[in-house]
């Protein structure tokens, strides 16, 4: 069964709505945990538009559960990351002008630089995963770079409108998955996943972890953040797909 990472940078949004010190993305984290959550994900973007240096070095202390933090390969984020030493680092693609992140890591273009982030994340002991769209020719990038996980991007399946699109795009992340396996990668996915369309990721084979926030934050809003995260989890262990 698949474990869940539950991104909590949307709850820091919203307190960076106003600038002020609520909602703290601390308490979410101890909440997600007592909701089942089996890691913390937080993003720490350049522009640090919702996740605080503060929030990161508070969770690392508290967070009992893995904590996973999203990094640009930029070397300024890559010192911080070998500092505070969370349990994985997952390096993604950033831009500013981003709503969120958009498309997996290029490693091909970013080869070099993607290699000397791997190089001193793994001097400082730190396990590496890379966000990559489900592509043959970036996971075959990914393994030569001897990371421990790759994260597939499941965003173009979660913004398919057509069911046949749907299932184009669930097979390349099966594809994808495949690959992944066959390379003894550890095998993750996230991005755009919700509670209607979590099922038929959750049961691919191998899955090891699913990295959701948007959806669960806005559930948590209305019913909660242990309730959301529950429901979460219990939707990813059901064997029949019923969206
Ligand atoms: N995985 C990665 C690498 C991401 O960058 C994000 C978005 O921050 C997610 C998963 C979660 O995406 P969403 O908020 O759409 O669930």
């Amino acid at each position: 069964m698949a474990t869940l990472g539950v991104n909590i940078d949307h709850v820091a949004t919203i307190r960076q709505a106003r600038r002020t010190v609520e909602p703290d993305p601390v308490w979410a984290a101890a909440l997600a945990e007592l909701g089942g959550a089996d890691a913390i994900t937080v993003h720490l973007r350049e522009d640090r538009r919702h996740i605080q240096d503060r929030d990161l070095e508070v969770l690392r202390r508290t967070v009992q559960v893995k904590l996973n933090l999203e990094s640009a390969i930029a070397s300024g984020m890559i010192d911080i990351a070998c500092r505070i030493k969370p349990d994985q680092v997952t390096l993604v693609p950033e831009r500013r002008e981003e709503i969120t992140t958009e498309g997996g890591l290029d490693v091909l273009t970013h080869r070099a630089a993607t290699a000397e982030a791997v190089r001193r994340l793994h001097d400082a002991g730190i396990a590496v995963s890379l966000f990559i769209d489900p592509c043959a020719r970036q996971i075959d990038a990914a393994v030569d770079l001897a990371v421990e996980a790759a994260e597939l991007h499941t965003g173009a399946y979660a913004v398919a409108t057509t069911e046949a699109t749907r299932h184009d795009r669930l097979v390349d992340l099966s594809r994808g998955a495949q690959m992944v396996r066959q390379a003894k990668l550890q095998l993750a996915a996230g991005h755009g996943l919700t509670y209607r369309n979590v099922m038929p990721v959750a049961r691919l084979d191998g899955m090891g972890e699913l990295n959701i926030g948007h959806s669960i934050v806005s559930r948590a809003v209305l019913v909660g953040f242990s309730q959301a995260v529950r429901e979460m989890k219990s939707l990813m262990t059901l064997m029949t797909d019923r969206t």
